[in-house]
């Protein structure tokens, strides 16, 4: 007997931004189980559970915020063995990550860990409400029109990639760019592409920052910054 195990997205920060049937999934599952770092800090997707659960029902995942790669593996294999238990039970584990788990997630590495320790395990997701959604919705951005493409990237691709992107693409979304925002934005002033762009940083959360990214151009963001390059004047907002 395998259980079942659930990605559940719990949408970039706002509490409110937790779907109702990600909520059943919390509610429903046996065990939730939520990624925090080892500062002690209370993790973002924590945040968003415990406005919805007793605090009580969930358990915290540790991740140390390690460069060295077997020290992440052995993470990985630490919280997926702690995972697994209750699996082979046969019982329910959701795990809730921020935005979406499909997208960028933690939820895609535990699951393929998970699924070497319980290779029956069935893996489902429940689709969560992503950073690029929040910030067109509250920077007032049409994200896409018509025949209009769309490319996300996470900054980390390089610089290359990026610059392919503006020059290729109508609509381009760049994810953890954080700490480069000076590069990303010289990059993208270079491409023709900084007029139109809107910056946002801890959306849903306390000292979230929505501004023109041309207002942001020599500071650095937070990890959670999120960049949207558009072709049109904004219309709404
Ligand atoms: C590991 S990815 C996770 C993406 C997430 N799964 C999603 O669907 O949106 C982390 C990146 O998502 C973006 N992000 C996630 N939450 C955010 C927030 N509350 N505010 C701004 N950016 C956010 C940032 O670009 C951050 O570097």
């Amino acid at each position: 007997m395998s259980g079942l195990l659930i990605g559940v997205g719990v949408g970039p920060g706002d509490p409110d931004l937790l779907t109702l049937k990600g909520l059943r999934a919390l509610r429903d599952a046996d065990h939730v189980f939520v990624p925090v770092s080892d500062t002690g800090e209370t993790g973002r997707a924590e945040r968003v559970v415990q406005a919805h659960l007793e605090p009580a029902s969930t358990r915290r995942l540790l991740f140390a915020l390690s460069d060295d790669a077997s020290a992440r593996a052995e993470n990985w294999e630490r919280a997926a063995r702690e995972v697994s238990e209750p699996l082979h039970r046969g019982e329910t584990c959701a795990f809730a990550t921020i935005g979406d788990p499909n997208v960028y997630s933690t939820f895609t590495y535990l699951a393929r860990t998970v699924k070497h320790h319980v290779p029956e395990v069935d893996v489902q997701t429940v689709p969560g409400i992503t950073a690029m959604q929040d910030l067109a919705a509250r920077g007032g951005a049409v994200l896409l029109e018509g025949d209009e493409r769309l490319a996300l990237l996470p900054f980390t691709a390089g610089e290359s990639a990026l610059r392919s992107a503006l020059s290729g693409f109508e609509t381009v979304v760049c994810y953890k760019g954080g700490s480069r925002l000076p590069e990303v934005l010289e990059i993208s002033s270079e491409e023709g592409r900084l007029e139109d762009a809107l910056y946002g940083s801890r959306l849903g959360m306390e000292g979230e920052e929505v501004v023109e990214a041309s207002e942001v151009v020599r500071r650095k963001g937070p990890y959670l910054s999120t960049l949207i390059f558009t072709r049109r004047r904004r219309e709404f907002g």
